[in-house]
């Protein structure tokens, strides 16, 4: 009875009536906490408040969101209610959603995300997966992933192109960190060699695959990116410079004498620079060029084979 009663006190009023101090101090279900940080998650703009709700419940709670599904009646107890206190609040705050779960699925594995390299996009599963398609399969295959980040590209290439060998490079050493980590949780740590290097600089040889989702904002746009990126996301991971073709560019100019015959350069961009860039690549010789769009119609990819 007593347990019961204690449940029946929240329903006395209507949710949305709750500060959010009472969610420490009223014994809630997964239902009741859920619905209440829907509307409190609406009215801060977030864009999939129930979604959210439920990844960040989820994970402080250290389950499946299935089980949310399971077991809505279960009340928190006060440690799982002061766990998910902080975690929805550092979302409020703009911390994003992946840097607070610590993890995301790409192309169907996980890789661990944090402050030191870009949180992957899902257009750059579309990228891998025409890299994919490009790659030769009979025979082994040298590929590059230039800009590695947490690592995504490089690893995927490693897992799903079993005759490869994997070069994969970034400017920073705490994006290389990560990327070795997630190389190590996904079995291909010695599939993948890494170097810190500007670009091709500080490699050596040619590939068959060149592949890159290099830095495109620019530089005078940085500032008016939503705050929830501009401040949490790596500057160098951004940065396109000036227009934001610069990095491209000089990834571009590096790259003549690095594609084997036969071979293909694939480059994720921004809305806007897929015909600059692809000029680019033909005026730096590198075969013929063609343009993509991603899934949303965005001219997203560029991709030129040599002969
Ligand atoms: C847009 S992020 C892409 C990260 C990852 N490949 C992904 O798609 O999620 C660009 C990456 O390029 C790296 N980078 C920027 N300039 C570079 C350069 N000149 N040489 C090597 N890496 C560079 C950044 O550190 C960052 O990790």
């Amino acid at each position: 009875l007593g347990t019961r009663f204690r449940y029946c006190i929240p329903r006395k009023r209507a949710l949305d009536t709750y500060r959010w101090g009472d969610i420490l101090a009223v014994e809630w279900t997964i239902r009741e906490v859920l619905n209440w940080t829907r509307g409190y998650f609406k009215n801060a703009g977030i864009t999939q408040p129930r979604l959210e709700a439920e990844i960040l419940l989820a994970h402080a709670l250290d389950v499946e969101r299935l089980h949310l599904y399971l077991s809505p009646d279960k009340p928190l107890t006060s440690q799982e209610r002061s766990r998910y206190r902080t975690v929805v609040q550092e979302r409020k705050s703009g911390v994003p959603l992946q840097h607070l779960v610590g993890e995301v699925c790409f192309f169907g594995l996980r890789f661990k995300v944090r402050r030191e390299a870009l949180i992957p996009r899902p257009e750059t599963e579309e990228l891998l997966e025409r890299s994919l398609k490009l790659a030769r399969r009979d025979r082994p295959t040298r590929c590059i992933d230039l800009g590695t980040g947490a690592g995504v590209i490089a690893v995927c290439l490693a897992r799903f192109l079993p005759e490869a060998e994997v070069v994969a490079v970034d400017l920073s050493p705490d994006a290389l960190r990560l990327a070795r980590e997630n190389a190590a949780a996904n079995n291909v740590t010695e599939r993948i060699a890494f170097a810190e290097s500007d670009w091709f600089e500080r490699v050596e040889g040619e590939f068959d695959l060149i592949v890159s989702n290099p830095p495109y904002v620019a530089t005078e746009k940085l500032d008016s990116l939503a705050p929830e990126v501009r401040d949490h996301e790596p500057r160098v991971a951004l940065d396109g410079g000036e227009g934001g073709l610069e990095r491209i560019r000089t990834l571009i100019d590096q790259a003549p004498g690095r594609l084997r015959p036969g071979g293909a350069v694939l480059l994720e961009v921004g809305r806007g620079q897929a015909r600059d860039v692809a000029e680019h690549l033909r005026s730096a010789g590198l075969g013929e060029t063609r343009i993509e769009e991603d899934v949303a119609g965005v001219e997203r990819f560029v991709i030129a084979r040599c002969p």
